[in-house]
Protein backbone atom coordinates (compact mmCIF):
# COMPACT_ATOMS: atom_id res chain seq x y z
CA UNK A 1 0.00 0.00 0.00
CA UNK A 2 1.34 3.46 -0.88
CA UNK A 3 -0.20 6.01 1.73
CA UNK A 4 -3.01 7.96 -0.34
CA UNK A 5 -2.19 11.68 -1.02
CA UNK A 6 -5.22 13.49 0.41
CA UNK A 7 -6.42 15.99 -3.04
CA UNK A 8 -7.91 17.93 -0.32
CA UNK A 9 -8.34 21.99 0.14
CA UNK A 10 -6.11 21.24 3.12
CA UNK A 11 -2.96 19.34 1.75
CA UNK A 12 -1.38 22.35 -0.41
CA UNK A 13 -1.93 24.20 2.62
CA UNK A 14 0.29 21.54 4.38
CA UNK A 15 2.48 21.75 1.78
CA UNK A 16 3.06 25.44 1.64
CA UNK A 17 3.53 25.66 5.31
CA UNK A 18 5.83 22.95 4.91
CA UNK A 19 7.99 24.86 2.57
CA UNK A 20 7.99 27.86 4.87
CA UNK A 21 8.91 25.92 8.34
CA UNK A 22 11.69 24.62 6.28
CA UNK A 23 12.91 27.22 3.68
CA UNK A 24 13.42 28.93 7.54
CA UNK A 25 14.64 26.18 9.76
CA UNK A 26 16.02 23.66 7.49
CA UNK A 27 17.31 24.96 4.11
CA UNK A 28 18.40 22.31 1.69
CA UNK A 29 21.81 22.67 0.71
CA UNK A 30 22.27 21.51 -2.96
CA UNK A 31 23.97 18.09 -1.93
CA UNK A 32 20.56 17.20 -0.54
CA UNK A 33 18.53 18.75 -3.50
CA UNK A 34 20.48 16.64 -5.87
CA UNK A 35 20.34 13.79 -3.58
CA UNK A 36 16.59 13.87 -3.98
CA UNK A 37 17.09 14.52 -7.81
CA UNK A 38 19.30 11.42 -7.96
CA UNK A 39 16.54 9.19 -5.99
CA UNK A 40 14.06 10.41 -8.63
CA UNK A 41 16.02 9.46 -11.51
CA UNK A 42 16.79 6.53 -10.17
CA UNK A 43 13.32 6.10 -10.37
CA UNK A 44 12.70 5.82 -6.84
CA UNK A 45 9.40 6.12 -4.84
CA UNK A 46 9.62 9.41 -3.15
CA UNK A 47 9.52 8.01 0.24
CA UNK A 48 12.19 9.92 1.83
CA UNK A 49 11.70 12.14 5.00
CA UNK A 50 10.95 15.93 4.18
CA UNK A 51 13.34 18.58 5.42
CA UNK A 52 11.95 19.24 8.32
CA UNK A 53 11.66 15.70 9.57
CA UNK A 54 15.22 15.14 8.32
CA UNK A 55 16.20 18.35 10.70
CA UNK A 56 14.00 16.85 13.25
CA UNK A 57 16.19 13.32 13.36
CA UNK A 58 19.36 15.61 13.70
CA UNK A 59 18.09 17.76 16.39
CA UNK A 60 17.16 14.25 18.12
CA UNK A 61 20.84 13.44 17.66
CA UNK A 62 21.72 16.63 19.03
CA UNK A 63 19.97 16.63 21.94
CA UNK A 64 20.63 13.15 22.96
CA UNK A 65 24.28 13.89 22.08
CA UNK A 66 23.74 10.40 19.92
CA UNK A 67 26.75 9.20 18.13
CA UNK A 68 25.84 5.86 17.07
CA UNK A 69 23.00 5.77 14.64
CA UNK A 70 21.23 2.69 13.25
CA UNK A 71 19.52 3.41 10.20
CA UNK A 72 16.76 0.64 9.10
CA UNK A 73 15.65 1.41 5.32
CA UNK A 74 18.17 3.88 3.73
CA UNK A 75 15.99 4.34 0.19
CA UNK A 76 18.55 6.97 -1.69
CA UNK A 77 20.35 8.43 1.84
CA UNK A 78 18.40 11.43 2.32
CA UNK A 79 17.68 11.05 5.85
CA UNK A 80 21.01 9.54 6.22
CA UNK A 81 22.83 12.41 5.82
CA UNK A 82 20.54 14.60 7.61
CA UNK A 83 21.61 12.01 10.05
CA UNK A 84 25.44 11.88 9.86
CA UNK A 85 25.91 15.60 9.36
CA UNK A 86 24.25 15.89 13.23
CA UNK A 87 27.17 12.87 14.71
CA UNK A 88 29.85 14.40 17.06
CA UNK A 89 32.97 13.77 14.75
CA UNK A 90 33.46 10.29 15.96
CA UNK A 91 30.05 9.26 15.34
CA UNK A 92 28.63 6.72 12.42
CA UNK A 93 25.53 6.23 11.17
CA UNK A 94 25.33 2.28 10.12
CA UNK A 95 22.46 2.16 7.54
CA UNK A 96 20.95 -1.05 5.64
CA UNK A 97 19.38 -1.24 2.59
CA UNK A 98 17.96 -4.30 0.95
CA UNK A 99 17.81 -2.67 -2.59
CA UNK A 100 21.31 -3.03 -4.86
CA UNK A 101 20.30 -0.39 -7.28
CA UNK A 102 18.95 1.93 -4.23
CA UNK A 103 22.04 1.32 -2.12
CA UNK A 104 24.44 2.12 -4.92
CA UNK A 105 22.21 5.68 -5.27
CA UNK A 106 22.71 5.98 -2.05
CA UNK A 107 26.56 5.75 -1.75
CA UNK A 108 27.12 7.98 -4.44
CA UNK A 109 25.19 10.78 -2.78
CA UNK A 110 26.51 9.72 1.02
CA UNK A 111 29.84 10.57 -0.85
CA UNK A 112 29.11 13.27 -2.46
CA UNK A 113 27.94 14.72 0.59
CA UNK A 114 31.80 14.19 1.96
CA UNK A 115 29.79 11.70 4.50
CA UNK A 116 32.10 8.31 3.39
CA UNK A 117 34.00 8.20 6.09
CA UNK A 118 30.61 8.30 8.36
CA UNK A 119 28.27 6.28 7.11
CA UNK A 120 28.43 2.25 6.92
CA UNK A 121 25.91 1.29 4.21
CA UNK A 122 25.19 -2.54 4.36
CA UNK A 123 23.40 -4.05 1.06
CA UNK A 124 21.04 -6.62 2.31
CA UNK A 125 17.76 -7.50 3.93
CA UNK A 126 17.78 -6.54 7.29
CA UNK A 127 17.16 -9.68 8.75
CA UNK A 128 20.30 -10.72 7.24
CA UNK A 129 22.32 -8.01 7.98
CA UNK A 130 21.35 -7.33 11.46
CA UNK A 131 22.96 -10.25 12.78
CA UNK A 132 26.20 -9.17 11.48
CA UNK A 133 25.90 -6.09 12.82
CA UNK A 134 24.67 -7.64 16.57
CA UNK A 135 28.33 -9.78 15.72
CA UNK A 136 30.30 -7.17 14.84
CA UNK A 137 29.36 -4.48 17.18
CA UNK A 138 31.42 -3.41 20.51
CA UNK A 139 28.82 -0.27 22.30
CA UNK A 140 24.83 -0.54 21.58
CA UNK A 141 22.70 1.73 19.47
CA UNK A 142 22.23 5.46 20.82
CA UNK A 143 19.13 5.78 18.07
CA UNK A 144 18.11 3.53 15.96
CA UNK A 145 15.15 4.88 12.79
CA UNK A 146 13.39 2.09 11.54
CA UNK A 147 11.66 3.38 7.53
CA UNK A 148 11.59 0.13 5.79
CA UNK A 149 8.92 -2.18 5.06
CA UNK A 150 7.02 -2.11 7.34
CA UNK A 151 5.58 -6.05 7.60
CA UNK A 152 8.97 -6.66 9.31
CA UNK A 153 8.52 -3.63 11.96
CA UNK A 154 7.71 -6.34 15.00
CA UNK A 155 11.17 -7.81 13.56
CA UNK A 156 13.02 -4.85 13.35
CA UNK A 157 11.54 -4.05 16.77
CA UNK A 158 13.29 -7.23 18.26
CA UNK A 159 16.59 -6.55 16.31
CA UNK A 160 16.27 -2.86 17.90
CA UNK A 161 15.96 -4.08 21.40
CA UNK A 162 19.16 -6.27 20.93
CA UNK A 163 20.91 -3.30 19.91
CA UNK A 164 19.98 -0.87 22.68
CA UNK A 165 21.06 -0.07 25.85
CA UNK A 166 18.69 1.89 28.69
CA UNK A 167 18.39 5.82 27.50
CA UNK A 168 18.18 3.86 23.51
CA UNK A 169 15.94 6.42 21.42
CA UNK A 170 13.76 4.24 18.44
CA UNK A 171 12.02 6.43 16.08
CA UNK A 172 9.34 4.63 13.38
CA UNK A 173 8.53 6.10 10.18
CA UNK A 174 5.15 5.72 8.68
CA UNK A 175 2.68 4.88 11.04
CA UNK A 176 -0.39 6.14 9.94
CA UNK A 177 -1.27 4.29 7.11
CA UNK A 178 -3.29 6.70 5.40
CA UNK A 179 -5.35 6.50 9.06
CA UNK A 180 -6.06 3.01 8.47
CA UNK A 181 -3.42 2.20 11.57
CA UNK A 182 -6.73 2.63 13.35
CA UNK A 183 -8.64 0.20 12.23
CA UNK A 184 -8.41 -3.39 14.07
CA UNK A 185 -9.86 -5.45 10.72
CA UNK A 186 -7.46 -4.20 8.58
CA UNK A 187 -5.78 -7.07 6.58
CA UNK A 188 -3.00 -4.61 4.89
CA UNK A 189 0.30 -6.24 6.06
CA UNK A 190 1.67 -2.96 6.08
CA UNK A 191 -1.05 -1.81 8.89
CA UNK A 192 -0.87 -5.14 10.09
CA UNK A 193 3.01 -4.72 10.72
CA UNK A 194 2.58 -1.49 12.36
CA UNK A 195 -0.14 -2.64 14.63
CA UNK A 196 1.81 -5.99 16.16
CA UNK A 197 4.79 -2.87 16.69
CA UNK A 198 3.14 -0.50 18.25
CA UNK A 199 1.43 -3.47 20.62
CA UNK A 200 4.87 -4.89 21.28
CA UNK A 201 5.93 -1.30 22.20
CA UNK A 202 2.82 -0.71 24.23
CA UNK A 203 2.88 -3.87 26.07
CA UNK A 204 6.83 -3.88 27.16
CA UNK A 205 7.72 -2.47 30.26
CA UNK A 206 10.94 -1.79 29.32
CA UNK A 207 9.87 1.09 26.88
CA UNK A 208 8.47 4.32 27.10
CA UNK A 209 6.76 5.67 23.52
CA UNK A 210 4.39 8.33 21.90
CA UNK A 211 3.08 8.53 18.07
CA UNK A 212 2.54 11.69 16.76
CA UNK A 213 0.88 12.21 13.38
CA UNK A 214 2.07 14.54 10.72
CA UNK A 215 1.00 16.31 8.13
CA UNK A 216 3.07 18.27 5.53
CA UNK A 217 4.42 18.01 2.10
CA UNK A 218 4.26 13.95 2.52
CA UNK A 219 0.33 14.16 2.95
CA UNK A 220 -0.91 12.39 6.34
CA UNK A 221 1.52 10.35 8.35
CA UNK A 222 3.06 10.32 11.54
CA UNK A 223 6.19 8.51 13.61
CA UNK A 224 6.56 6.64 17.09
CA UNK A 225 8.94 8.08 19.11
CA UNK A 226 10.49 5.13 22.25
CA UNK A 227 12.85 5.16 24.68
CA UNK A 228 14.57 2.24 26.28
CA UNK A 229 14.12 2.55 29.89
C1 LIG B 1 5.85 4.36 2.62
C2 LIG B 1 7.04 4.04 3.21
C3 LIG B 1 7.87 5.01 3.69
O1 LIG B 1 9.04 4.74 4.32
C4 LIG B 1 7.50 6.35 3.58
O2 LIG B 1 8.32 7.28 4.12
C5 LIG B 1 6.32 6.69 2.98
C6 LIG B 1 5.49 5.68 2.49
C7 LIG B 1 4.96 3.29 2.12
O3 LIG B 1 5.31 2.12 2.25
O4 LIG B 1 3.91 3.60 1.62
MG1 LIG C 1 9.48 6.39 5.70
Amino acid sequence: MRIPDYPSAESHKWSQVDSYFSGLLAPEDDVLKVSLAENAKAGMPAHDVSASQGKMLALFIAMTGASRVLEIGTLGGYSTIWMARALPDSGRVVTIEANERHAAVAISNIERAGLGNSVDVHVGTALDVLPNIARDMDKPFDLIFIDADKPNNPNYLQWSLKLSRPGTVIIADNVVRGGAVADPDSEDANVLGVREFLAMVAENPDLDATAIQTVGEKGWDGFSLIRVK
